[in-house]
This record gives structure tokens, C-alpha cells and sequence, in this order.
């Protein structure tokens, strides 16, 4: 008696990704209530400049007591219904939009329609410009949200652009072509590809090379391609970011037929913070896209005195300066925090400039070198160390052994124990082989083994030397 959308299993809420949040949810981490809790580090969220937000919310109480010039504005904020948005909201959005990427492009208001977050965004232009069973590429590892995002109300496949370790998951020529084949052998249309810039979970901007070859891309496929810059002011070491709209205002592509394929998904769940206000946008310069994404919105609008609080502190260009800078200034110190954490524990990161998380090289702590294994440490990480990451295999990394690490939705005190029990993992895991060595060297000197001997485990091998 019910849809085939919801037996369906496209949503994907049965990957790690999802489950890890689960057990984080039975058993959360509480530095004084709870201090053997799971810790949660697979969550992107910002909460290291809510105390700059929150200041600004005290001096400017206006914004959120529904009052302009000491007149109350409530009754025009609560009929307000307007599905184009306000457009003192639009206005201080494209400028902030403008702010985030070093005022090198600006953004047009009549190109925006605005959405409730990146995830209504994406699907909106999913529905846009892909029909049920329409194909659109995307670089690996991705979003794991992505899945539900695109594909699950939508009908719309994702076909992997493999990207690996070897050249840093860059995207390639060859990636990109061998995805589009792949495509075609499956009988799936391709629309166009979607890339993360910056990258979740990478935390790297993409290079000037990469866009370009993607802009080319889609140039000769005939195809859209998908900016999703929600990390576009969580950028904090160089490279500088570029956006899609600086590659193609320097190649004069703007208001050309490519540009009309060319869509940026932005929010302010990441840059601000702000994922349960959600708030979230689409700019294009496709006009029919721009028509039909605003009918669409319907479906998730942004409250009206959610766009005027936003629309208030965005118009104050002191602040934005101050928070971008001071952001930026707290989010490096954390990412710097977390990578030296884990180089004490020989652990390595991908090198990044962005993000709210790092991409960690794991592939020595895993026994086997598999999926399987992924997902061993994967448990052993979450229900042993208490720690909730997310691995690899639910972005779809083709390579076993990569997870991405959050860092800046705790406190630096959380994070520090975080580290703790990552060393005392390494740590045990080190001791456990070293042991292992040596009572076999010892048994070794005395008699000589049977070969089962030599899978044992320490605590079996140590039973066998005493027998
Ligand atoms: C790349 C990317 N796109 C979209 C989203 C969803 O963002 P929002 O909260 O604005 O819907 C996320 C959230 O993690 C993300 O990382």
C-alpha cells in the first residue's frame, strides 16, 4: 500500500555514513556526563565562531525582535510569501557571495533563487535538468548526502569519476572520459557533472587546470556542470579558492552558451554555521532554469524572518569582514590541532586548505588491505575507540582505507581527548605486534613451528609459550 520511493533504498540512510551518527546518537560524549561517549567527528559542522555570531545577534537586536528603524515589522514578515525572497536578502546574499571569493566576480540577484539549504538546491536542479534514469558524473570521494540529494526523489544516477590517492584525487581527462563511457555502457544519458569546490570530504579547492579541463568538458559533451561552493568561505591556506564563475569571467564565457549550463549551489550552513536555519541558493545564468527553480522553491522556501535577520547581518559589511577573517583564523589553528594530533600518532592527512574536515590516510591500521578491513577499523574506531568517523567506502572512495575526520563541531578540549584515545589505538596496536614478534622469536629459538602458530593472536601466542 505504499510507494515504491519509500521502500526504496536510493536515500542511502543505510550507509556508515548515516550509521555511524546513530551510534553517536545511543551514546554521545560528554566531557562530564557521559566522558566515555562516543565522540562525534563525523559531523560538518562549524561551531567555532558561534560566539562572533552571537555578539553580533546582542548589539543588533532589531534583526531578531521583527523591528526595522524601532517600527515593528512583524505582520509584513509573517504575510510575506513571496517565493522570489526578499530582496534586501538577495542583495546582501550575492554580495557575501561575492565577499567569500575575494570580490574577484559578482553575482547577479536576478540569477538567484533562493532554497532551503545545498541539499534543496541540488535537487531542485537535479529535477531541472535531469529526467528519471539521466546520469550526472561526480569525482570520488563525494558528499555522502549526495546520494539522497540527487538521486532519490529525483530518479537521477550518479556515475563515479574515479579519482585516486596516486595524484591527490585529482580530477584527470582520463577520469573524466572513462566516467562518461562508463556511462554510456550502462545506457544512462549523461546530463553533466557535479564537483565539491572545495571538496567534501577532500578539504582541497580545486586547481585552475582541473576547472579548466572541466569547463572544456562540458564544452564538447554539451552537458551542465554543477559548482556546489558551499565551502567557498571555509577556505583557510592557499591555494586561494577559485570559483567556477572566476574561470568563466576569465575566459569570457560569461553570457555565452556555456555559461547557460554553468549552475553554483551555495549555503549558509557551512561559511556561517547556520545548517538548521537553512539557508541555501542557486545561481545560474539560465534563465528557464532560473524560471523553473523559483516555481520549485515553492517546496522549501527560507522563512521570511530567517531571510530578514540574514539580510541584516550580511548587509553589515564590518562584520562579515571581521567573521570571515577571524573564521578563517580559528579554522586553521583546529585543522593545524588535528593534523599534528595525528602525525604523533603516524597517522598522515591529504594536504588541505579547506573544509571542516580532514581526509586521513588510515590504510596501515587495517589488517587487510580491503573494504572488508575498511570497515572493520571502521567498527573497532567507533565502538572500541569511541570515535565516530566516516570511512572511505560511504563517499565512495575507490581506494579501502581513507576516512574522513571532522574538526570543528567540538570544543578544543574534545578534540584533545579525541587524539588521546587515537594514540593509546596506535599505541595498543603497536604493543599488541611488537609482542607478537617477539614471542615468536623466543619460540622460535627453542623449537621449531607449526605454521598455524603463526596467525595466532598475541594473547593465543602467549598461552601457546606457557603450555
Ligand atoms: C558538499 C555539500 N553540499 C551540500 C550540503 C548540504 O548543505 P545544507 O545544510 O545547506 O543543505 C553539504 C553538507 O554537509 C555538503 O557538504
Amino acid at each position: 500500500m505504499l510507494s515504491a520511493k519509500l521502500t526504496s533504498n536510493a536515500h542511502g540512510q543505510d550507509s556508515s555514513y548515516f550509521l555511524g551518527w546513530e551510534e553517536y546518537e545511543k551514546n554521545p560524549y560528554h566531557q562530564i556526563d557521559n566522558p566515555n561517549g562516543i565522540i562525534q567527528m563525523g559531523l560538518a559542522e562549524n561551531q567555532l565562531s558561534f560566539d562572533l555570531l552571537e555578539s553580533w545577534i546582542k548589539n543588533n537586536p532589531d534583526a531578531t525582535g521583527f523591528k526595522k528603524d524601532d517600527q515593528s515589522i512583524f505582520k509584513e514578515l509573517a504575510l510575506f510569501q513571496d517565493y522570489h525572497g526578499l530582496p534586501a536578502f538577495k542583495n546582501a546574499l550575492v554580495r557575501f557571495m561575492s565577499e567569500t571569493r575575494g570580490n574577484t566576480v559578482t553575482f547577479d540577484p536576478k540569477n538567484l533563487v533562493l532554497t532551503a539549504g545545498a541539499t534543496s538546491a541540488n535537487e531542485t536542479l537535479m529535477f531541472c535538468v535531469a529526467n528519471p534514469g539521466d546520469a550526472f558524473l561526480i569525482p570520488t570521494p563525494y558528499y555522502p548526502g549526495f546520494d539522497r540529494d540527487l538521486k532519490w526523489r529525483t530518479g537521477a544516477e550518479i556515475v563515479p569519476i574515479q579519482c585516486s590517492s596516486s595524484n591527490g584525487f585529482r580530477i584527470t581527462r582520463s577520469a573524466l572520459e572513462d566516467a562518461y563511457q562508463q556511462a554510456q555502457k550502462q545506457d544512462l544519458k549523461v546530463k553533466g557533472v557535479l564537483i565539491t569546490n572545495p571538496s567534501n570530504p577532500l578539504g582541497t579547492s580545486l586547481s585552475l587546470h582541473e576547472l579548466d579541463l572541466l569547463v572544456n568538458f562540458i564544452s564538447t559533451k554539451n552537458i551542465h556542470l554543477i559548482s556546489d561552493e558551499v565551502y567557498s568561505g571555509t577556505v583557510f591556506g592557499s591555494p586561494n579558492f577559485v570559483s567556477i564563475m572566476e574561470v568563466l569571467k576569465n575566459r569570457n564565457l560569461v553570457n555565452n552558451e556555456v555559461s547557460k549550463r554553468v549552475h553554483i549551489v551555495y549555503s549558509l550552513s557551512k561559511d556561517l554555521g547556520l545548517p538548521g536555519f537553512r539557508i541555501g541558493a542557486i545561481y545560474s545564468g539560465n534563465e528557464d532554469i532560473v524560471a523553473a527553480a523559483t516555481k520549485m522553491s515553492s517546496f522549501g522556501l527560507i522563512s521570511s524572518q530567517t531571510q530578514y535577520l540574514l539580510s541584516e547581518m550580511l548587509s553589515d559589511r564590518k562584520f562579515t569582514k571581521s567573521y570571515l577573517s577571524e573564521n578563517r583564523r580559528r579554522l586553521k589553528k583546529r585543522q593545524e590541532t588535528l593534523v599534528k594530533g595525528l602525525q604523533k600518532s603516524g597517522i598522515r592527512c591529504l594536504k588541505s586548505n579547506a573544509g571542516l574536515f580532514c581526509w586521513v590516510d588510515m590504510r596501515d591500521l587495517m589488517k587487510s588491505k580491503s573494504f572488508e578491513g575498511e570497515m572493520e577499523l571502521w567498527e573497532k574506531m567507533v565502538y572500541e575507540v569511541r570515535l565516530n568517523i566516516s570511512p572511505g567506502s560511504s563517499c565512495h572512495c575507490s581506494e579501502p582505507g581513507w576516512f574522513r575526520v571532522c574538526f570543528a563541531n567540538m570544543s578544543d578540549e574534545t578534540l584533545a581527548q579525541a587524539m588521546q584515545r587515537v594514540k593509546s589505538f596506535v599505541d595498543s596496536k603497536k604493543n599488541n605486534h611488537n609482542r607478537r614478534h617477539q614471542i615468536l622469536n623466543n619460540a622460535r629459538r627453542t623449537r621449531s613451528l607449526p605454521k598455524w602458530v603463526f596467525s595466532l593472536t598475541s594473547t593465543q601466542l602467549e598461552a601457546v609459550g606457557q603450555r
